[in-house]
């Protein structure tokens, strides 16, 4: 096989870059490892930043987002049972919209079928190479050894990928000493708009997929075992976290929960020969924020510009990707983490005293925020997303 940008990954990020090259008429071929009912399967990200919806605007891909989308205009922060709103819409201009990333996948993966794209699923010990004169990837189908001949390779491969090691990069990174608790429950969510709430026991959320489906988090330990946490436990637990005064959660049928870790962590560059990498395969962040799949669509946006530019015999925006892609970045890394930071408590490693101070300074900051104007719009400008160029 002979294409022009060989893509990794049939993630949102691979998919994403896919329909960006089709739209500009760049030959791509995708090679995944999984099978497509997998990558469908995968229950994740929840918002998308008003930015990321108008990437899937541009390209014609935004009805099943207007059609089943939930627009909101603010989230809620809570601490010890006080609630407050911080209005995006009013401080800003600007909203979210809760849109499950299985439904941008499912809509991505009808768009390829559209198009006709080719995309290679249960590929085998993908090994992707920059041979100098061209980008080769190899793969298994079905037994049988394929070739896939490009002038570009893009790992859009994940945390886990294997393009990463075509580019050689240092990493920056820091983990935390708590993990996520989520479900998804069938019941419809007992808020107009997501809480993120502080409790002594630790962070809790509660965000939701659809009128009748609520998808909700809490704080646990790294090393937490899922088996301890029955569904009552789940239940109280969210109970006590998110309580407050005349406000009841309504409890549903859990239909699935698992646990995610945290960590924080970008490669020092996404571009090197004809290698480049796009979304988790560059960079994680911890999810308090909902930054990761929007930042895959960041990258994919100006890496698919940059892609067309080179293709039409401009080379400087795709020479200029990595910097301007992580510069993005580093800003998304910082509110990530000053979001994990402002609504966790410390792990049970953190001296009794420290523990004190920390979570006192946690309140601290989130009554300055309740009370700041400047704070909130600074939360909102950054929550409903940053200008991606
Ligand atoms: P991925 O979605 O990881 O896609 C990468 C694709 O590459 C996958 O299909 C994978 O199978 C494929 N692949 C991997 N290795 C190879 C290989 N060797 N060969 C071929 N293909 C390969 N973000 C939030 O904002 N909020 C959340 O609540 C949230 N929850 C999450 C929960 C979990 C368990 C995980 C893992 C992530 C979560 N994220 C969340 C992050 C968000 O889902 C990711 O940022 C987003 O999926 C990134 O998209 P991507 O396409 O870059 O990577
Ligand atoms: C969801 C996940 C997040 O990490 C977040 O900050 C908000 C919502 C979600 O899964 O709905």
């Amino acid at each position: 096989h002979r294409t022009r940008v060989a893509i990794i990954g049939a993630g949102p990020a691979g998919l994403l870059l896919g329909a960006l090259l089709a739209d500009r008429g760049v030959p791509f071929a995708v090679v995944e490892h999984r099978s497509r009912e997998h990558v469908l399967g995968r229950v994740r990200a929840g918002v998308l930043e008003q930015s990321s919806v108008e990437v899937l605007e541009r390209l014609g891909l935004a009805d099943g987002v207007h059609a089943n989308g939930l627009v909101h205009g603010g989230v809620h922060l809570q601490h010890e049972g006080e609630r407050f709103h911080i209005d995006f819409e009013e401080l800003v201009g600007r909203t979210v919209t809760v849109y499950g990333q299985q439904r941008v996948q499912a809509d991505l993966m009808a768009a390829h079928d559209a198009l006709g794209s080719t995309v290679f699923y249960d590929a085998a010990d993908v090994a992707p190479a920059d041979e100098g004169g061209e980008a080769v990837v190899r793969f298994g189908l079905g037994g049988e050894p394929q070739e896939l001949h490009a002038d570009f390779v893009v790992g859009a491969d994940g945390f886990h990928g294997v393009t990463r090691s075509l580019l050689a990069p240092t990493v920056a990174e820091r983990g935390y000493d708590a993990a996520w608790l989520g479900i998804l429950a069938d019941v419809a969510p007992s808020t107009d708009e997501l809480i993120y709430a502080l409790h002594p026991d630790g962070f809790a959320m509660h965000s939701m997929r659809s009128p009748s489906v609520s998808r909700l988090y809490v704080q646990v330990a790294p090393d937490e075992r899922i088996e301890e946490w029955s569904d009552d436990r789940i239940w109280d637990a969210l109970d006590t976290r998110l309580g407050a005064p005349g406000w009841t959660l309504e409890h549903g049928a859990i239909t699935e929960k698992s646990i995610t870790q945290m960590r924080s962590s970008v490669v020092s560059s996404l571009g090197r020969g004809r290698a480049f990498l796009a979304g988790d395969a560059g960079h994680i962040v911890p999810p308090t924020g909902a930054k990761g799949l929007n930042s895959a669509i960041a990258d994919v946006t100006l890496l698919g510009d940059a892609l067309a530019a080179q293709a039409a015999g401009d080379e400087a925006p795709l020479r200029s990707y990595s910097d301007r892609a992580l510069d993005r970045q580093w800003k998304v890394q910082q509110f990530s983490e000053y979001m994990t930071d402002l609504l966790h408590v410390p792990g049970p490693a953190v001296p009794a005293d420290e523990r004190e101070f920390r979570y006192r300074s946690r309140l601290g900051r989130l009554r300055y925020v309740s009370g700041s104007r400047p704070a909130q719009q600074s939360i909102a400008e950054q929550y409903t997303g940053l200008a991606i160029r």
